[in-house]
Parts: structure tokens; sequence; C-alpha cells
């Protein structure tokens, strides 16, 4: 037997009505591997620490503000063993350069940053530092997306040829930041939200998506934003033509504004001798069409899929898997990466393939990259500093 404790989460941020760290509280628990002790989780000190009493956490343990928390755990011996950023992107970097130099590992959400500025220095940070940094990019966690990532270095498809990555939303359509929505208000504001709209917000989880599956490193983009909603002060529609290293092209849309659109998340990868589409209101399929054949549809589950699929699938084929799993993956990954390096040892496939802390970098620079190219006088191709 070689059974182990789960390892003991800390989290900032995600408090009362928050969105994502209720989701970050549920995949934490899925597997066991976590189990959540200690949160600073509201902005609002009061408000912080009633939640997390409401959340079961000990007296001791419900801290007003992340400064407490760090200050509360380093002295205990069963002090957390990493703590999850669920905060506003403005507030990552700090939130993140504290903890980090106070020794904690951490899981921060995306985008790492607000600006390149602090990216460039939290990446460096994590690294100098040797602590684990993971970034939730969540739709890396999908089993059929570790299969196509699988496939796509097998050569299953050939040179990558084109790749089609989408991110439409729609919840965005009306000006919600001036009607009382307080997650479009910080979205909707560059100094807490950082300079791209929809692209920092979601279509950065494209962007590392699509190099995610394709193992394709860019080489330079050109865009267009558009802002849509009058008044608001961000894009909340981007287009983004990318070219790859080796010749591949991309194309990459996110929008905060396409009615009918809820999370339709879409890669299609084109390569010389076959295709892969993924969408993720289909997320346990995976359609494959080899050249000269017809559509096959992969379904998660099935006995001949990869190692990497494998591990990251908890349910018979038939029995629908989705988000909460997805999310849950990236949780049990770190784990795993955070064991491996305590035990000096190399991580199991699920501690693998992790979004780490220069991805959430590249994530930034390409965000970056995109708003300089859309602001550029002329239509501008342009490298982003992290690719
Ligand atoms: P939200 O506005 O719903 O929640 C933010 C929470 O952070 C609130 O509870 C607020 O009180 C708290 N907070 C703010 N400043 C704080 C501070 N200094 N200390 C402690 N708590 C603080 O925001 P939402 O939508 O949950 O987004 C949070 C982050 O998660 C953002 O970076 C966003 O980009 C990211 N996100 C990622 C998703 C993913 O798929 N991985 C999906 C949605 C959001």
């Amino acid at each position: 037997m070689n059974y182990q404790r789960p390892l003991r989460l800390g989290m900032v941020g995600g408090g009362e009505g928050a969105y994502i760290g209720n989701i970050h509280r549920l995949a934490s628990r899925l597997d066991g591997a976590w189990q959540l002790v200690a949160g600073a989780f509201d902005v609002d000190a009061e408000k912080g620490r009633a939640f997390a009493l409401s959340q079961g956490m000990d007296e001791a343990r419900s801290y007003g503000t992340y400064l407490d928390l760090i200050a509360g755990e380093r002295g205990r011996a069963d002090k957390v063993d990493a703590v999850a950023i669920c905060t506003p992107n403005f507030t990552h970097y700090p939130i993140a350069k504290a903890l980090i130099e106070a020794g904690f590992d951490v899981i921060c959400e995306k985008p790492i940053t607000a600006t390149l500025e602090d990216a460039v220095a939290l990446e460096k940070l994590a690294r100098e530092s040797g602590r684990f940094v993971g970034v939730t990019y969540t739709y890396s966690g999908y089993p059929m997306v570790h299969e196509a990532r699988v496939r796509v270095a097998a050569g299953e498809i050939g040179a990558v040829r084109s790749v089609q990555v989408e991110y439409p939303l729609e919840w965005m359509s009306k000006p919600i930041e001036r009607q009382g929505n307080a997650q479009a208000a910080w979205r909707t504001d560059p100094k807490k939200n950082g300079r791209g709209g929809s692209i920092g917000d979601i279509g950065t989880h494209a962007y590392h998506l699509a190099g995610f599956v394709t193992g394709l490193k860019l080489q330079a983009l050109t865009a267009d934003l558009a802002t849509f909603v009058e008044g608001r002060a961000l894009d909340d529609n981007a287009h983004v033509m990318m070219r790859y290293e080796g010749g591949a092209r991309g194309l990459l849309w996110s929008s905060q504004v396409a009615l009918g659109n809820s999370n339709g998340v879409r890669l299609r990868v084109f390569g010389e001798t076959g295709s892969l589409q993924w969408f993720q209101e289909q997320p346990n399929e995976l359609l494959y069409t080899p050249l000269d054949g017809r559509v096959q549809i992969i379904k998660r589950g099935a006995d001949d899929l990869s190692v990497d699929a494998k591990v990251r699938t908890r349910t018979p084929p038939g029995h629908p898997e989705g988000y909460l799993e997805a999310f849950a993956n990236l949780y049990v990954g770190f784990a795993e990466a955070i064991r491996a390096r305590r035990d000096g040892r190399a991580p199991g496939a699920l501690g693998q393939n992790l979004p780490l802390a220069y991805d959430g970098l590249k994530g930034v620079a390409f965000v970056e990259a995109v708003v300089d190219s859309a602001e550029a006088a002329t239509p501008a191709w342009l490298t982003p500093v992290a690719v």
C-alpha cells in the first residue's frame, strides 16, 4: 500500500458569488488529491473570513487577507502545500510573488498577470525560486485534447497545415458591466483586466489550446480587435491570423458577444494526411479524418487510446465526463508534479504536459502582441516576446 495524505490547499479569492473559485474547490476535491484547509476568499476581509467558516475552514485558518494567510501558514507544521489564486487578473502578480517569496507553491488562474512586465517577472521568479507554478488553462485538462496532442505528435495527421481555434461567448452582448455585473466590471477595466478584453480573457485559452495540441511555435501574428458594445473600454471580439514556424497557419477567434454561444470552444487541426477536430460541447469525442477516408469518431474511454487520455479518464465510455473532470485533471496533475518534485522522481503521466509559468507568460505575451498589432497604424505582423 502506498497511500499518501491529500495535499493541503489554500485559496485566495473565490468567495461568495465568485465564479471560478467554486470550480477550483469542486475540481480539487474530485480525486481526493487535495484538501482545502485555508483561505483568504474575499477582497472584503470580514466576508472572506465568514465564507471560510462556511466552507469548513478552522477559525485560525480563515484569513482576512492573503498576507494574513502567508503569515499564518508559513509557521505551521501542517502548512498548505500550495495556494490557488482565484482573484481578478491585476492581483495575480502581487499575490503570487508574495506566496512564492514565502516559499509556497502556487496554482494561478489565467491570464497569469495583467501586464507583460509582471508576467516576465513572475515567470523569472518561478524559475529561479524553483517553486511550482501551475496555470489553470482548463481546456488542456480534457482527455480527448490529450489524445489529439498525442496523435499530432505521432504524425497521425502529418505536418500541420492550418489550425482553426475559437472561443465564442455571448454573456457580454449587452453593457452588463454598467448594469451591476461585477465579473464583467473588472473584465472591462484595463487596469484590472489588462489590455486584452475578449482576447485576454478567453483568447488566451484558445491560444494555449492550439499550441498545446499541435506543439507548433508561433512565429508572428496580425490581429483585428473590435469593441461592439458602445462605451466598453476593451475589445469584445478578436480575430487573429497566425504564422507558425515551419509554415503552418492559424486563425483564432475570441468573442464575448457571439449570441448563441456559451463556452463554445472549438479546435480544428488540419494536416497533410488527416485532420483532428474537438468541440468542447461534445468533449468526449474527437473527430479524426484521414486522407481519402471518412470522418471517424474517437470516443473517450476506448481501449486503444493513449496513456495520456486514459489516465485522465474516470468513468467507462458512455458515461459523459466534462468540464469539472477536465479541471480536476489539472489538479491531480499539479499534485503529482508537486509530489514528484518533493520525492526527487520524474512525474507520472498525470504530472506531465501541464500548463506552467512559462505557458502563462506565453499567454500574456500573445495578448500583448495582439493588442499591439491591432493598435498599429498599418496592419502589422508581430512576434510576441515569448512564444
Ligand atoms: P470573480 O469576480 O467572480 O471573483 C473574484 C473573487 O476574488 C471575489 O471573491 C473577490 O472578492 C476576490 N478577491 C478580489 N481581490 C482579492 C484579494 N486581494 N484578496 C482576496 N480575494 C480577492 O472573478 P472570476 O470570474 O472568478 O475570475 C477570477 C480569475 O479566474 C480571473 O483571473 C479570471 O480570468 C479567471 N478565470 C478562469 C477561468 C478558467 O477557465 N480557467 C474561468 C473564469 C475565470
